[in-house]
């Protein structure tokens, strides 16, 4: 077997690459298709660009997507200018063994979750890291309107959880839909459905970066052994 041969383990660099190559499988030709953000998903971009002319172009989660795909010469469309798409392909931070992910490390969830809800099938591609039993080690990224920051810090902490804001050189992170995003540390999230279904609901959290409506259908894991095929009914 190819991976056998190789001394050295993988890097986490190179599982994404792997995932991201194979990911090329679930693009539908004659199709657009939804891309997200992200290392994995740069390296699944980069891949796409060798198969461009099969496909109309893309919707993009985010304005770093956008512009690589369109420096790769990949159109891309917005997502009002087209109807359901077949497939979205993205990253994780952490993925149960349902399918559930945390999204979000990034800060592009809430365009991520508007393309993946638009899309018919989730592929998310991740290294082998990225698979957890319980979700909630990696912390929680939530898109928070900044005037309610303060009050959502003490929700959180009621249900036991440490958020703080997310900072970029010194000053809070600005999303691509200017707003703010809280890390929330310290949760374990055994229900994502119903946990998603609270923190949505909360006044002032735009998006709670568990995917659980949105839940990947098909993971392709990246692991030592080559690319593992995850399924989820
Ligand atoms: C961005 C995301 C990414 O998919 C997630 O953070 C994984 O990123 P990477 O592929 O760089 O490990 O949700 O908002």
């Amino acid at each position: 077997m190819l991976f056998s041969l190789m001394s050295e383990p993988f890097t986490q660099e190179q599982l994404k690459a792997l995932v991201g190559r194979a990911a090329l499988a679930y693009v539908v030709p004659g199709q657009v298709l939804g891309v997200g953000t992200g290392s994995t998903v740069n390296h699944f971009i980069d891949a796409l660009a060798d198969i461009k002319d099969q496909i109309p172009g893309a919707v993009s989660s985010s304005v770093a997507s956008t512009q690589r795909l369109q420096a790769l010469g990949i159109r891309v469309f917005e997502a009002n200018q087209v109807g359901t798409l077949s497939v979205y392909i993205d990253g994780a931070d952490e993925i149960d063994g349902q399918g559930h992910m945390i999204k979000g490390g990034g800060a592009a969830l809430t365009r991520e979750k508007i393309v993946a809800a638009q899309s018919g099938r989730f592929v998310c591609i991740a290294d082998a890291s990225k698979k957890v039993q319980v979700l909630g080690n990696f912390p929680l990224p939530v898109e928070v309107i900044p005037m309610a920051t303060q009050r959502l810090i003490r929700q959180f902490a009621a249900l036991g959880g440490v958020a703080g804001v997310r900072l970029k050189d010194g000053q809070p992170l600005v999303t691509d839909n200017g707003q703010h995003i809280l890390d929330v540390r310290g949760l374990r999230i055994a229900d994502p459905l119903g946990f998603e279904n609270e923190v949505s609901a909360w006044p002032g959290v735009i998006t709670v970066g568990v995917f659980a409506h949105q839940k990947a259908l098909v993971c392709l894991l990246g692991t030592e052994q080559g690319v593992q095929t995850l399924m989820f009914p």
